[in-house]
């Protein structure tokens, strides 16, 4: 949800920016800009659109400086227009921000800067960061400590960088947004080249050395050298540590879509969420010391959008397992937490572990006095950082707007977690909690059997011009059943719902008409309720698409389609089938020509409430 960079000291500022601005673009594509400071003055391009009308108007615009900033908008304040886009400017055109967040205070301090003579030319709120700096530089003092008044104005959260013409350095700080520091070449050599941006995959071809800042750090870039301080200016001491992401995790390659080639790479990530985590019939993490969860009585999860999926998944292990657990919208959750004592533990499931939602659910358990946890795949998030423990899912960046390999990775550590907690929290294992953990130990060369072998693309063009799609399952395929449908409807913008199978007679079945496919999700347990549902939808005409294991011969008979899975045990199946239902939406909206990565009005990582 915006993307921010900057950098420092490298051969070319130009080039470098517009790098981290396509590894960024996943974070919001509305519009993008750079701003240079060569001395002489700031030089801002910036346009409405993707990334790519930015690099056409930079081919004819000579730009150049050895600091630089970049931005690509997921638009908030003001519709995607070049006056909204970033980098904005104060008065004179001698400083310009880029920033990720949202300015809550905007509209007041607008007003005021505009009662001091300051001309506004854009909707944003983020413009009112230029004027202020600028107010402080005329009231006197140097740009450093402009720039820290001017941010102790705002309220609300944001991640912004600022470029002077007087300087050859960016300043920096976050509160409540990521703000990632990357370190190429060793600090202070002559080579060193510096890198500001939201998420690491911005500069990850670059260097893999990285600092996460602090909220209130402030950071001073030269090609010199940096320095970070907090808010009363007094140093801080921030460890570089390297990331283990190659920079071919966020290349293409020869896919045409980061969706596609992140689908194909979940028997990978499957693999390394459960690589090292079981030994025997025991399960350990070593973010987690033993016993942990001795004093854990109940389960609360707190998620968004797929991770939400991921976490009903993962309840419903938990409750299989004699766990009391249940899983709530992080929107809902922050306002209106339900009873919970000091023997809950709050899950937060999040891939960036930066969904401001999830964050302010983890935080107000936490005000309560619960104890949380993070499931996430990004070392360093600030779920990571804020929650009392964190579990890694390790899916290797994501760069697809949909979410795909991590919701895999989520339900295969989820269900790695299902059998730790049953241990601690029951003193004892679930029944069969060597078979699930010994069939998790093959579901990547299932997975990858589901990839070369499914018939989805076909399915996509026989139902490609379908009025609606449902999917519906029970228990852990009801999750898969609902991911199915959020899937199918972010990047093929048709309509898709789906619903608890045995839930469709109590009102859903209205919306089921022959030009309505319906796909049901087998997981070989509650088969004949799942026949059963699949006969309500064929006797309206609705044509029947079986997710469904080898095994499952009675619900394929059943049904007009099927996607086979290979058989598996019955909690993992799930996992299986919503690989096929992956594929099925990509060709859907690779049929229906729609941008797959970047679906309309979608970001991946959103970081306002
Ligand atoms: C859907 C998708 C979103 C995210 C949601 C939560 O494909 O990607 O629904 O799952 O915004 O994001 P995280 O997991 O980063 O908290």
């Amino acid at each position: 949800m915006c993307g921010i960079t900057a950098t420092v000291g490298a051969d070319d500022v130009v080039s470098a920016l517009l790098t981290g601005l396509e590894n960024l673009e996943y974070r919001g594509y509305d519009s993008a800009g750079v701003a240079l400071a060569n001395g002489a003055g700031v030089e801002v391009v910036k346009r409405e659109g993707r990334g790519d009308d930015l690099v056409d108007r930079l081919s004819t615009a000579s730009l150049s400086g050895r600091v630089g900033l970049g931005h690509t908008r997921w638009s908030t304040h003001g519709p995607p227009t070049d006056a909204n886009a970033h980098p904005h400017t104060d008065c004179t055109g001698e400083l310009a921000v880029v920033h990720n967040g949202i300015v809550e205070n905007h509209a007041e301090l607008r007003e005021r800067l505009r009662g001091a003579g300051h001309r506004f030319t854009s909707d944003t709120d983020t413009e009112v960061v230029p004027h202020l700096v600028e107010e402080y530089l005329a009231a006197g003092g140097d740009v450093e400590t402009a720039f820290r008044r001017a941010v102790a104005d705002l309220s609300g959260s944001y991640a912004v960088a600022l470029v002077h013409a007087d300087e050859d350095a960016v300043y920096a700080t976050r509160e409540g947004s990521p703000l990632v520091f990357g370190v190429d070449d060793g600090a202070g050599t002559p080579d060193a080249a510096y890198y500001l941006a939201s998420d690491v995959p911005a500069f990850l071809e670059f260097t893999d050395d990285v600092v996460y800042l602090e909220d209130g750090d402030v950071i001073r870039v030269a090609p010199a050298g940096y320095e970070i301080t907090g808010t009363d200016g007094t140093p801080v001491d921030r460890p570089v540590e390297s990331v283990d992401w190659s920079p071919d995790d966020v290349e293409k390659g020869t896919y045409d879509h980061y969706m596609r080639k992140e689908i194909d790479e979940q028997p990978t990530a499957v693999a390394q969420a459960v690589r090292g985590r079981v030994d025997g019939g025991a399960v350990s993490f070593d973010s987690l010391t033993a016993g942990i969860f001795n004093d854990v009585a109940r389960v609360q999860f707190v998620a968004c959008g797929t991770s939400y999926h991921a976490a009903l998944y993962g309840a419903q292990l938990l409750r299989e397992r004699g766990v009391p657990a249940r899983v709530f919208l992080a929107s809902e959750y922050a306002v209106n937490a339900p009873p919970a004592d000091e023997q809950t533990l709050l899950v937060g499931v999040t891939q960036s572990g930066e969904t401001a939602d999830t964050l302010a659910a983890l935080r107000s358990g936490q005000s309560d006095g619960i104890r949380t946890l993070a499931v996430t795949n990004v070392v360093g998030s600030t779920a990571a950082r804020e929650c009392d423990d964190a579990v890694f899912i390790r899916a290797g960046p994501e760069i697809g707007v949909a979410a795909t390999k991590t919701f895999s990775s989520q339900v295969a550590t989820l269900s790695l977690l299902a059998e730790r907690l049953c241990r601690d929290v029951r003193d004892s294992r679930g029944d069969d909690a060597s078979e699930l953990l010994a069939a998790l130990d093959t579901i990547p060369s299932k997975i990858g059997s589901v990839l070369a072998d499914s018939s989805a693309a076909e399915l996509a063009d026989r139902y490609g011009d379908s009025d609606a799609y449902f999917f519906i399952g029970r228990a852990t395929a009801h999750s898969v059943a609902l991911e199915g449908a959020l899937k199918l409807k972010e990047i093929s913008y048709e309509h898709a719902e789906g619903f608890p199978a045995g839930e469709l007679k109590h009102g859903p079945l209205a919306l089921v008409t022959p030009t309505t496919p319906v796909s049901a999700v087998a997981t070989g347990r509650h088969t004949e309720k799942l026949v059963g549902s699949i006969e309500e939808v064929s006797a309206r005409g609705a044509p029947v698409i079986a997710v469904a294991p080898r095994s499952e011969t009675a619900v394929a008979e059943a049904a007009d389609d099927v996607l086979w899975v290979p058989d598996s045990h019955p909690e993992l199946v799930g996992l299986l089938a919503n690989v096929q239902l992956q594929l099925l939406s990509y060709h859907t909206a690779t049929l229906l020509d729609r941008p797959v990565d970047k679906p309309r009005n979608l970001a991946k990582s959103v970081t306002v409430e």
